[in-house]
């Protein structure tokens, strides 16, 4: 999570000259990239390497990914002629991608490989601002002022993503993970209303493929318990909120993923150890819990505090 392999000296090197969407087109790339951690630290899963905006990329929208920043797209979408222009992903768009689906699900064998895809607000804020943005003030502006332009506008990107997860699933992926990073910028009513109908429609769409399906944001307190409504069966929570105090706004019929602090991995190992296993004890509340970070790994992050952290949690007791 959060461009996880970005701290590793192998991942640097294969990325060294290549830009980061060509990359992520390139199938032996991909497939070299996935494998990384998963050899290194020896974790329980990969997650798929690609971005939230592959498949929007993959359609035809002039954006990029800019070192440093993120997204940029070219010409930020504010209108209803710009809408009409977002087409159906087809499987000929990502042909190399899904190559490396079935490639990796060979390579991994019982490792089981977890495909992702942006949710419709957090791709819907960068398509609308045309990058990053704090605030995500045109965003926002733009679900208030022009409701039903939102809706349509998520409601395509919800398409999209849905489709991109199918093809991902189809191809072996064995779950998978919606993120809607930014969605914490919302109050419970705007997420209810202007939101969660169209996550939950991604999550559906896929519902009969029978795959765990996670669904994560960050500083998403006030939200969870609708995360959680919105059909996902782990509902991924930052390291604001303990897990034990997650459960209870989740309810008993979900598991949790997370929530391990990642700037505590610049702490010294005995704070590590300890920090992990008050997550592991605190997530014992829930039905499940996938450990994880409560975001992703900084880039300048020491690859062997990881490496601990991941040792600690495979010594514990399930
Ligand atoms: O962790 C992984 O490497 C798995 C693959 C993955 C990437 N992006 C690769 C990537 C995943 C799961 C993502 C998801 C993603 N991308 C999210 C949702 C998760 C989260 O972090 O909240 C978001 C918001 C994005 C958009 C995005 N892509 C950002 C904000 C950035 C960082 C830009 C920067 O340089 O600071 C990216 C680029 C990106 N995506 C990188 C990687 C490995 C780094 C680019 C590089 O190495 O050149």
């Amino acid at each position: 999570m959060r461009q996880a392999g970005r701290s590793l000296p192998e991942y640097r090197a294969v990325r060294e000259g290549v830009a980061m969407l060509d990359s992520c087109f390139r199938t032996d790339l991909v497939v070299e990239i996935t494998m990384q951690p998963v050899r290194r630290y020896g974790v329980d899963a990969a997650i798929f390497f690609s971005d939230i905006v592959v498949p929007l990329k993959a359609i035809g929208v002039d954006l990029d990914i800019v070192p440093g920043t993120g997204p940029v797209v070219a010409e930020p979408i504010r209108s209803r002629a710009q809408l009409d222009q977002l087409r159906d992903l087809e499987p000929d768009d990502v042909t190399p991608i899904i190559e490396a689906v079935r490639g990796l699900v060979g390579e991994l064998g019982s490792t089981p490989l977890i495909g992702f895809a942006g949710a419709p607000f957090t791709l819907a804020s960068y398509l609308v601002e045309g990058g990053p943005s704090r605030d995500h003030l045109h965003t926002k502006a733009l679900m208030h002022s022009d409701p039903q332009l939102w809706h349509d506008l998520l409601e395509r990107i919800a398409r999209i993503a849905g489709q991109f997860l199918r093809m991902q699933v189809e191809a072996g992926a064995s779950a998978v993970q919606l993120f809607d990073s930014w969605a914490g910028a919302l109050s419970l009513a705007d997420y209810r209303e202007l939101v969660m109908p169209h996550s939950a429609a991604v999550l559906e769409s896929v519902a009969d493929l029978d795959v765990p399906r996670i669904h994560f944001g960050v500083g998403t307190g006030e939200l969870l318990g609708a995360m959680g409504e919105a059909g996902a069966d782990v509902v991924g929570v930052d390291w604001r909120v303990p897990l034990d105090e997650a459960v209870k706004r989740i309810g008993p019929d979900r598991s949790v993923q997370g929530n391990f602090d990642p700037t505590l991995l610049f702490a010294p190992r005995e704070v590590i150890t300890a920090h992990a296993r008050r997550v592991v004890e605190e997530g014992r509340a829930a039905r499940g819990h996938v450990f994880n970070l409560g975001h992703g790994v900084l880039p300048s992050t020491d690859p062997d505090a990881v490496s601990h952290l991941v040792d600690v949690v495979h010594s514990l007791e399930v």
